[in-house]
């Protein structure tokens, strides 16, 4: 693997090996010092067209704690103000002696575009494009259920077989509802997608899963329930579902969460939207994941990144004993 452009393009072995690699490197974020010479030397440029909190701050953590030097790019500010293009941008970086581009973009594809395109050498992860895919938040959200519905030593080598993933809200606009169902059905989940007609892709029937328009009969049904953001600025004003009869239908509250069975969890990319998709008593329950997320997120880019740049050393030293 090159680039990591979409959720699509990982094998079972790939995902599972990422997954691997990221609980190695969560051992690591347990050692007082976090920190891994991996990436020493290695230049990585964070090259964001859109707005991100998590993951461009995930990523330069990430960065940072395998030694690499990170160079931050917010499209705000810069030359693309003055009609710079996306090859002018990317070529004058790697000048400047970029290693790997990390790359969020609202334009579907631009990722591809950079990763195939010849203009630069340097491997280009995506780090969101547009409504298309956002593959390393599938992959720290098949890290986080692996952890808790297998176990985070049993997880080791396994997918996740069986377990059952339902998606939630707004499916049209979401690149986290993309990546997941191509990633969770690598991994052997059985996904299905609960959304009102008017948020659903045309195509969605192809999609490697099942389809409902009913919360309430999925949700005993489930081990994991991921809530979707819904994206009001990527809608038609005229479209927009209000709040209340969008979350009386289709939004997580503490009576639909108790139909879920006792193991089961509440996860959400981020940014949630209290009180549309998910209600606060829910969002800060125990059973919800969403700072777990934000921590395995860190794990799960360094896995990345280093099987991207790293090379073929070990990723880490055992020189401590297990539970340092
Ligand atoms: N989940 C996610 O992509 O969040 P950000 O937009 O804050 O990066």
């Amino acid at each position: 693997m090159r680039h990591l452009i979409s959720a699509a393009d990982l094998t079972r072995d790939d995902a599972v090996l990422i997954l691997d690699t990221a609980e190695e490197m969560a051992r690591v974020a347990d050692r007082p010092i976090k920190k891994l010479p991996a990436l020493r030397g290695r230049t990585i440029c964070n090259l964001f067209f859109e707005d991100s909190t998590r993951t461009r701050i995930s990523f330069e953590a990430a960065e940072k704690r395998l030694s690499a030097d990170v160079i931050n790019f917010a499209a705000k500010g810069s030359s693309v103000s003055k009609g710079e293009s996306l090859k002018d941008t990317a070529q004058t970086l790697e000048a400047m002696g970029v290693d790997a581009v990390v790359i969020r973009h609202s334009a579907s594809g631009a990722p591809y575009r950079l990763a195939t395109s010849g203009w630069i050498d340097a491997p280009v992860i995506n780090a969101g494009d547009g409504t298309h895919q956002h593959p390393t938040q599938a992959l720290l959200d098949a890290f986080t259920m692996r952890r808790r519905l297998v176990g985070r030593d049993a997880g080791i080598g396994q997918g996740l077989d069986g377990k059952r993933v339902t998606l939630v809200g707004d499916v049209l606009h979401s690149r986290v509802a993309r990546s997941n169902v191509d990633l969770l059905h690598t991994l052997g989940a059985e996904v299905t997608l609960v959304a009102p007609p008017t948020l659903l892709p045309v195509g969605v029937e192809s999609w490697p899963c099942e389809v409902s328009y009913d919360l309430d009969s999925t949700l005993p049904k489930t081990d994991a329930v991921m809530m979707l953001r819904v994206q009001r600025e990527r809608m038609n004003a005229a479209f927009f579902p209000t709040e209340r009869e969008y979350s009386r239908r289709y939004g997580l509250d503490g009576d639909r969460m108790a139909k879920m069975p006792e193991h089961a969890i509440v996860m959400h990319p981020g940014p949630m939207v209290r009180g549309m998709e998910i209600t606060a008593e829910v969002a800060d329950s125990e059973r919800c994941t969403v700072v777990e997320q934000v921590a395995n997120g860190v794990h799960t880019r360094m896995a990345v990144l280093y099987l991207l740049l790293g090379g073929n050393e070990p990723a880490v030293t055992h020189t401590r004993t297990e539970g340092n």
